[in-house]
């Protein structure tokens, strides 16, 4: 992530005129646990404690950014280099940080089409479709008006909900919250001081309140709990009813991120956010939200998600991140902390089969999103290129075209460059010159979204763009007939990991894998704010791993209305163990790449989500505090700095605790030599009286064994502990191999991800 240089604003002449380093920046200071009960009592403490610093309690008073009084304690405040060194020399000073900045997950939009959200109706009915469950949607606020957000038939706010809907520009918080949307609020004062004040709203047609500019978190927030929409399509496809996952569950927005510089959000603004959500009373937390690579440690507050999820899952709330839009590479995950949900993103191929027919009377189908009209038999041109073979990079994107030779014809180019700015230029070309379409020949692992929908410009792979070719060269006029894009509802055709989805293993601790599921990703229909652009009717197609991570929230919010004392980990637990890694037809999912590969646990944690076998699990691995503290001793963090994120005074055993024994619903050995044994709790919350047996499929150069290997549940026992021992069987270096536990009674599968990497490591020292 690129943080571009803020420039600082001087608001206080005294201090401009008395201080040598006159620049002012945002810090994080950090004090761990909150002191008083009362959060007046821990605000005051912060304005004192700042006024030792600055000299008085008025100076304090308007330096101070934000009071963090619920969740935890600190303050974000205005500081010149000076003050924060004599600050952070202050004993009560636990750490004290710069501000920084995070950035949406969304990189592509419109594409082919994904209205047929599948979350089946066992869960949504058995769940009464999440009511009650309140889900903080950590965005960039939300379009009221959209007729996703409508409260028809939805109860009473409920009792237990404690925040607020707070009145802005353009944002009436009698008039535009309702039983839907139960709480919205917007946090900007961490972005404003780092980035002078007052900012330029007009010129960035943005709100100083919960109203959405930029589009993003009304899309999210649909796609989280969005009430049901009728007849809704996209220019003309995919018609059908759009719904979020959890349609009567109720949002509360928490604007963090703005459309000044393309989305950005502080980390002091989403602590403030997590800390008011807190103590609002969510159930679930959704950030569509990342920090860029390198990532920030577990304990450093620069990250603010980390740290903000920590207050917000030891107190039952499920928080859900998106893994992040930097794939195909490996260890581009972000948002890794054990006890936060990380979610990448899964395509649906060919919603929008697009009929091509040659002249030959032959039909191939390409992918498309046209919505206009057939394009009958007309001409159909190669423009043969000097001595470079048709799949060799460079034809679409060196494309030139002759007017008198284009006219009215359907043009046929192929690339090698997986760029989208490639297609539309050769888009742009085709249509300067004349011609009436375009079929692109590409490789079928990359996802190029080229043409708008007014244009026709088909997808084809190699194979066929060569039939194409081939059929071209035949004879000596060559036709062909474009067809409208088709769409295919209810169907779904081998879902994948989209390119763009960030892969695994964590780049901070391999052993806890990430990303934990993937979700629909790609061609999302969903609302969004009237000023977006591509917008149509107030909806949208947008793809990114922002918008699977709703999908999941709106999903955790169906389970928690079903298993309310579920904690986070048993939530993640049962949303890992019972994901599909095979397709509606039994086929194996794949993963987009840079080669077709299957997909493995680092490309989407247990597999595609899976709402219905969530419901119910059979066993789950659950964790607690207790578990993330050996985490974070077995991440060789010291005492104090976790006991600053704990607050409370935590000390680590002597002897450092393995990180393979997390009570994680995978297993992740970075670093196999001869032998390792690990241990895994189960807790039974299926039948009373079951009995499970392991079923092991060993990654490639392991033996693995499982004590006990039979696991009897009733009344008494309801959780076991068990140990896996995994032998390597050759001694060489080997990349990542992967296999499975699973625990099955006949009725439930509990199904473990196994990763395995065998690595010798040669001591340097041997050699001498
Ligand atoms: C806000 O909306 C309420 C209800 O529609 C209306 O009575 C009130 O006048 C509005 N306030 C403003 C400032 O527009
Ligand atoms: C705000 O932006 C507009 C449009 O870009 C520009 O004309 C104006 O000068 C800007 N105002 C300030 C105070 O920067
Ligand atoms: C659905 O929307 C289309 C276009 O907006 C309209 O023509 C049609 O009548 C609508 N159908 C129903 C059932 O409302
Ligand atoms: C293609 O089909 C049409 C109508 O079915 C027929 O008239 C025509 O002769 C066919 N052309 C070829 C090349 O088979
Ligand atoms: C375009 O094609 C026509 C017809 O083949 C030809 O006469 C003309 O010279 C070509 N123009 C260019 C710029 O190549
Ligand atoms: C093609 O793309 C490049 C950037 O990738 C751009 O500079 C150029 O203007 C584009 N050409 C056309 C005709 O769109
Ligand atoms: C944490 O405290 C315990 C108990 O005092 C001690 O044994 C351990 O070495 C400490 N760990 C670190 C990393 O300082
Ligand atoms: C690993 O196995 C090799 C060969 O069996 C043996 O020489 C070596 O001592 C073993 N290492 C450990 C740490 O057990
Ligand atoms: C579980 O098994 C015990 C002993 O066989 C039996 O008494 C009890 O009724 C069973 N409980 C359930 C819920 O089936």
């Amino acid at each position: 992530m690129i943080k571009t240089t803020p420039f600082f604003v001087c608001l206080l002449f005294v201090l401009c005129g008395k201080q040598v380093d006159s620049k002012t920046s945002v810090h994080i200071v950090y004090l761990g646990e909150r002191q008083h009960e009362d959060p007046q009592l821990v605000t005051d403490s912060h304005h004192d404690m700042l006024a030792r610093v600055v000299g008085s309690k008025k100076v304090a008073s308007k330096l101070m950014v934000y009071s963090y009084k619920h969740g935890f304690s600190g303050f974000a405040a205005k500081l010149t280099e000076s003050q924060a060194q004599r600050l952070a020399e202050h004993p009560g000073v636990i750490r004290l940080i710069p501000n920084s900045i995070h950035k949406l997950q969304t990189t592509r939009s419109w594409d082919y089409l994904d209205h047929s959200y599948h979350t089946p109706n066992i869960l949504l009915d058995k769940s009464n479709k999440g009511d009650g469950v309140i889900i903080g949607v950590i965005d960039t606020g939300i379009w009221p008006e959209s007729m996703a957000f409508n409260d028809e038939g939805i109860g009473p706010v409920p009792s237990r909900w404690k925040g607020g809907c707070e009145s802005g520009e353009q944002f009436n918080a009698t008039a535009h919250c309702n039983r839907k949307v139960i709480g919205a609020r917007w946090f900007v004062d961490g972005l404003l001081a780092e980035y002078g004040q007052p900012l330029n709203i007009s010129a960035n047609k943005e709100y100083l309140s919960p109203r959405d500019a930029h589009g993003h978190g009304t899309h999210t927030s649909s796609t989280a709990a969005g009430s049901y929409v009728r007849n809704i399509s996209y220019k003309g496809l995919g018609l059908g009813t759009v719904r979020g996952g959890a349609p009567s569950a109720r949002l509360a927005i928490y604007k963090v991120c703005w459309f000044v510089l393309g989305g950005q959000c502080t980390s002091a603004d989403i602590l403030k956010a997590f800390d008011e959500a807190i103590h609002d009373g969510v159930d679930v937390l959704s950030l569509s939200i990342g920090s860029g690579i390198p990532l920030f440690s577990d304990v450093d507050e620069r990250d603010g998600i980390a740290t903000g999820s920590f207050h917000a899952v030891a107190k039952g709330i499920t928080v859900v991140c998106a893994a992040a839009n930097d794939g195909p590479s490996s260890q581009t995950v972000q948002n890794t902390a054990p006890w936060i949900l990380t979610v990448g993103a899964s395509t649906m191929d060919r919603a929008f089969p697009t009929p091509v027919t040659l002249g030959n009377n032959k039909t191939i189908l390409g992918e498309a999103m046209y919505a206009g009209k057939e394009i009958g038999f007309t001409g159909l041109i190669y423009p043969e290129s000097k001595g470079l073979d048709p799949t060799s990079a460079g034809v679409c994107q060196e494309l030139s075209l002759n007017r008198s030779l284009v006219a009215g014809k359907v043009v046929l180019c192929f690339t090698s460059v997986a760029r989208r700015t490639a297609i539309s230029n050769a888009t742009s070309v085709v249509r300067a010159a004349g011609g009436v379409g375009l079929i692109v020949a590409k490789n079928p692992s990359d996802d190029l979204a080229p043409c708008s929908n007014d244009f026709p410009c088909v997808e084809v792979d190699y194979e066929v763009g060569t039939q194409i070719l081939f059929y071209i060269r035949s004879t000596r006029s060559p036709v062909v007939k474009l067809s409208p894009s088709k769409t295919q509802v209810g169907k779904l055709v081998s879902a994948k990991v989209a390119h763009f989805s960030s892969r695994g293993p964590s780049s901070i601790a391999p052993a806890i894998l990430k990303p934990d599921i993937a979700a629909p990703g790609v061609n999302i229909l969903a609302a969004t704010s009237p000023l977006a652009p591509l917008a149509d009717g107030g909806f949208v197609m947008f793809s990114g791993t922002s918008m699977a991570t709703p999908h999941v929230s709106g999903i955790v919010a169906l389970l928690k209305a079903l298993h309310p004392d579920w904690s986070p980990a048993t939530i993640k637990s049962a949303l890992v163990t019972t994901a599909l890694r095979n397709d509606d037809y039994g086929f194996p999912i794949f993963a987009e790449g840079s080669s077709r590969k299957l997909a493995d646990p680092f490309d989407f944690g247990g597999g595609i989500v899976n709402p219905n076998g969530a419901a119910d699990p059979g066993l789950v691995y659950d964790m607690g505090v207790a578990d993330y503290v050996h985490y974070l001793c077995a991440m060789g963090y010291t005492n104090t700095s976790i006991s600053q994120l704990t607050g409370q005074s935590m000390a680590c055993p002597s002897i450092q605790p393995s990180i393979l024994d997390v009570n994680l619903p995978s297993i992740t050995i970075p670093s196999l030599r001869n032998s390792t044994t690990l241990t895994r709790t189960v807790t039974n919350v299926g039948p009373v009286n079951s009995t499970y047996i392991a079923v092991i499929e060993p990654p490639v150069g392991t033996i693995m064994s499982v004590r006990p290997n039979v696991l009897a549940f009733d009344a008494q026992t309801k959780t076991i502990t068990f140990t896996v021992t995994v032998f390597s069987t050759h001694q060489i270096n080997a990349g990542y191999h992967f296999g499975s536990l699973t625990w099955t009674n006949g009725v439930h599968t509990v199904r473990s991800p196994i990763s395995v990497r065998i690595q010798f490591v040669e001591s340097y020292a041997d050699g001498n």
